[in-house]
């Protein structure tokens, strides 16, 4: 009988884990926050419901096993609530996700920890330690403590134009969250990491770019991303090995102290890293697959990613084995996003020819594909090389017809 498996989430990484996990021959059930076609079209049952509403989960106890994508659903405790069930998790508890969902957390269990990696920061509470941060550092960043959908962090001279505007964002989170935490503003190269772990391995895949802003050389404003490359080679350009393995070590040791507190953290751990000339420091913690990384990685990965979901619900996680190719994924996404999207207006789509298409947030109404307030569709190809990848996926974007643009760049010059 074929195994039940249970995705959370509605975007084009869970469309892209939805994707591996019917390779298995396994019978897919999904919670969605919007019915993303591609995801409904792959499931025997999809309800569509607030996937951060852990009572509503009481439905899939019949399930074997469950992915989630989201970290607002890992923050919501859906983990827990669902391992209360009896359904084994790919992905961690709430106290174990707590890595991504508060930013004072992450940085007080490094200390605490002697964990290496941290650069110097003020979890603030008020004006005057606000005033003092900055009296000390010309420029900062300002990191809310809460999850903002990447789009919360803020840096002088990027974002914010003069103190005053630092204290007035820096104050407005405090009024919000109750803290906010404050960094000096590092200067080097920014790498991400994302690795499976069981709580004792940590298995890091393909080194992936994304890029954050809305438009060609990386103006405007900050976004989900609109894409995103993966060398053939699995490294990034400039990128030295001593960093990487830095940044492995810091993710080794956090992964290890979290387990030795009683909360091993099973399923995907995203390291945002800066490689400076002083050294590497954490940026920030994920508690999952970044979306559109999910795609570069999940497209190359040899093996089933149930077999992999097992081997960390059992704690044996063993070699992955990635394929040496590029990879360049392109998201279409509605005019005006990120800040005034069109919504409701309808997207049309001819099959690719050499790249995989994934549904985004997008909503289907009498058989028409219409934008929501997000990004629309992800396309993604694989290449010999990253121009290989390019010329495929650029190649198939004019068939994602609709009032939608997209950045021409991603991959370019690398
Ligand atoms: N691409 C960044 C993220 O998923 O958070």
């Amino acid at each position: 009988m074929n195994l039940k498996v249970l995705v959370v989430g509605h975007g084009a990484r869970e469309h892209a884990i939805a994707k591996k996990i019917v390779e298995s021959d396994a019978e897919l059930h999904a919670a969605m926050g919007s019915r993303n076609p591609g995801i409904a079209g792959l499931s025997k049952r999809s309800e569509i419901m607030d996937i951060t509403d852990t009572d509503r989960y009481a439905k899939f106890g019949d399930v074997d096993v469950a992915f989630i994508g989201p970290e607002a659903a890992l923050a919501a405790g859906v983990t827990d609530r669902l391992n209360e069930l009896g359904v084994p998790v790919v992905g961690p508890t709430r106290e174990a996700s707590k890595l991504e969902w508060s930013k004072a957390y992450t940085r007080l269990f490094l200390s605490d920890h002697g964990i290496e990696g941290n650069p110097e920061y003020s979890i603030c509470r008020t004006g005057g330690e606000i005033r003092e941060f900055l009296d000390a550092h010309a420029e900062v960043a300002v990191k809310p403590d809460v999850l903002t959908g990447g789009k919360g962090v803020r840096i002088t001279g990027e974002h914010l134009k003069s103190r005053e505007e630092v204290e007035a964002y820096a104050m407005e989170r405090i009024g919000s969250d109750g803290l906010v935490v404050l960094e000096p503003r590092l200067v080097g190269r920014e790498f991400t990491l994302q690795a499976f772990t069981d709580g004792k391995s940590v298995s890091v895949m393909p080194l992936v770019r994304d890029y954050k802003r809305a438009f060609d050389g990386d103006r405007g404003p900050n976004t989900g991303s609109m894409g995103s490359y993966s060398r053939e080679d699995h490294g990034l350009p400039g990128l030295s090995e001593a960093s990487v393995r830095r940044g492995v070590s810091i993710m080794e040791h956090t992964v290890r102290e979290l387990t030795a507190t009683g909360e091993a953290f099973r399923g995907v751990l995203y390291g945002g890293f800066m490689e400076t000339e002083e050294g590497v420091y954490l940026l920030e913690y994920n508690s999952r697959f970044g979306d559109p990384e999910a795609m570069n990685v999940l497209a190359l990965l040899k093996r089933p990613l149930l077999d992999v979901g097992w081997e960390i619900i059992d704690g044996r996680l063993s070699d992955l084995g990635f394929e040496m190719k590029a990879t360049v994924c392109v998201y279409i996404v509605p005019d005006g996003y990120p800040v005034d999207p069109k919504r409701g207006s309808e997207v049309r789509i001819k099959q690719p020819k050499s790249s995989e298409l994934f549904f985004a947030s997008v909503h289907e109404e009498d058989g028409a594909i219409l934008t929501t307030g997000s990004r629309s569709v992800a396309l993604l190809a694989k290449g010999e090389s990253i121009s290989e990848a390019r010329e495929k996926v650029y190649g198939d974007v004019p068939g994602i017809e609709g009032a939608l643009f997209h950045r021409r760049d991603i991959g370019e010059g690398v």
